[in-house]
């Protein structure tokens, strides 16, 4: 470990970075980084950045302020900090970047993560600033190991996500998905199923599978079993094949590719969790058209009732933008409406964000205390559901899968079936179990619970 070099990998955004991080962590450990919890004291830092809104991409350039004077005190320690900045924000503003913080040394897109570690080696041993935002033929994942550390069969936390879809062909008027993660491409089944197992093997009972579209999955299918793209619905099916895997999700989806397959699936598999993230962005019929969404209210409403007929038990979750261009306060009812129709068991609401080079920041735009109203009132009800969903989850007893231990000396914290954290009291070495736990209270966002009597 003497001249292990360190790595701070802070991440920002959604569980697709996340999961980016890890691979990069993983193929910088091979080149000899350990990850550190501070910057203080690193070799290399890199920011892990998302594009969605203004205010996230912001995040980037205050947190670069903060390192100029830590590698400023580095530099003069007679170290050095290398800072590169990967994500969606190198992505969409590459060389802007250097230009705005020029102590940025590497600008590296989502693609181009598999070269990262010379790209690090070029910049350490003196070579100038890099951007590599290119999307290369090559598959960036057959060239980024799997797991954070370098023993190659070490256990890992029990629940993990595994990306199999990754871009996005939509092009909803708002979102710069399309533009940073690129077109829609999913990855062969045998590499995600290879993928799943190997995790499986590092001790992971939970796979979240991952894409900005992954409902849309159309991945090669191996040949000896009559090749062809195979849908999400059957991907999930030959994940629950594999021994030791207990639980799939996926996320996140778009309502136009919620397929009777998949829907079937929620039906049938018992190790696809009664949860689903399905934005529906608004309400209003117009709104929707402006927004490029291809759906309309009254067909999400439909799709949900086909989805809760199938599992009835599913737990709904929603994205949702306030004061997109044009909305008028009748729009904004017709998504308050939707909302009281629905009652989502959790969700992500927003007031929309004008991006650089979407149609939708050109359209005039409504005032921002209009979208601060707006947003709050949505955000009241939205509150309300979860909070009922919450409330009524108190008294059964709930199959949560121990995943670490929590805040106070003896307590662990796992997840229900609905995505929700559940803190109780039981043994550190239930990590990775699935345990039977009797709800006994309820929070805004987590759940408490005990072991029944046995
Ligand atoms: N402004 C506000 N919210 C946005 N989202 C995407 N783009 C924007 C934007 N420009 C939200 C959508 C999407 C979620 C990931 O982020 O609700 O589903
Ligand atoms: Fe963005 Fe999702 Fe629309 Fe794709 S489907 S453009 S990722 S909001």
């Amino acid at each position: 470990m003497g001249d292990a070099k360190k790595l701070y990998l802070k991440t920002y955004g959604c569980q697709m970075n996340v999961y980016d991080s890890e691979r990069m962590g993983a193929a910088l450990a091979a080149g000899g980084y350990v990850e550190v919890a501070a910057p203080e004291e690193a070799d290399l830092v890199i920011l892990n950045t998302c594009h969605i809104r203004e205010k996230a991409a912001e995040k980037v350039y205050s947190e670069l302020g903060r390192l100029r004077p830590l590698r400023e005190a580095r530099a003069a320690a007679g170290g050095q900090m290398t800072i590169a900045v990967a994500g969606c924000v190198a992505q969409a503003e590459g060389a802007e970047i250097l230009r705005r913080q020029p102590l940025v040394d590497l600008v590296v897109g989502p693609q181009a993560y598999h070269r990262l570690p010379e790209m690090v080696a070029r910049s350490r041993a003196g070579g100038a600033a890099e951007i590599d935002t290119e999307f290369p033929e090559e598959d960036k994942f057959d060239h980024l190991p799997q797991g954070r550390s370098e023993k190659p069969k070490a256990r890992r936390a029990p629940a993990a996500f595994l990306t199999a879809q990754e871009g996005c062909d939509k092009f909803c008027a708002f979102c710069v998905v399309p533009y940073t993660r690129g077109a829609e491409v999913s990855r062969p089944v045998a590499k995600v199923l290879a993928e799943a197992r190997d995790l499986v093997g590092r001790g992971v009972v939970e796979i979240t599978l991952l894409g900005q579209n992954v409902n849309a999955y159309h991945g090669e299918g191996p040949d000896t079993e009559g090749g062809g793209a195979w849908s999400l619905a059957r991907l999930i099916r030959a994940l629950a094949g594999i021994e030791g895997l207990a639980r799939i999700r996926y996320t996140t989806s778009h309502p136009n590719d919620m397929t009777e397959d998949l829907i079937a699936a929620h039906a049938e598999e018992p190790k696809l969790m009664p949860f689903l993230h399905l934005p529906v962005q608004a309400g209003s019929d117009r709104v929707l058209k402006a927004m490029n969404r291809r759906h309309t209210a009254e067909s999400y409403l439909r799709l949900v009732e086909r989805i809760r007929a199938a599992r009835p038990d599913i737990a709904l979750s929603g994205d949702f933008i306030a004061g997109f261009p044009g909305e008028t306060e009748a729009d904004f009812e017709d998504t308050m409406a939707l909302v009281r129709e629905v009652r989502y068991a959790q969700a992500y609401s927003f007031k929309y964000s004008p991006r650089p080079g979407t149609p939708a920041a050109a359209a005039e735009q409504v005032p921002e205390p209009v979208k601060a109203e707006r947003l709050a009132r949505l955000q009241a009800l939205l509150g309300e559901h979860q909070a009922a969903f919450q409330a009524g989850c108190v008294g059964p007893t709930l199959p949560v899968l121990i995943e670490k231990p929590g805040r106070h000396p003896g307590q662990m914290v796992g997840r229900s079936p609905y995505l929700q954290a559940v803190h109780l009291d039981c043994d550190p070495d239930a990590v990775g179990r699935i345990l039977d736990v009797e709800i006994t209270g309820a929070g805004p966002n987590s759940l408490s619970g005990r072991r029944p009597a046995a």
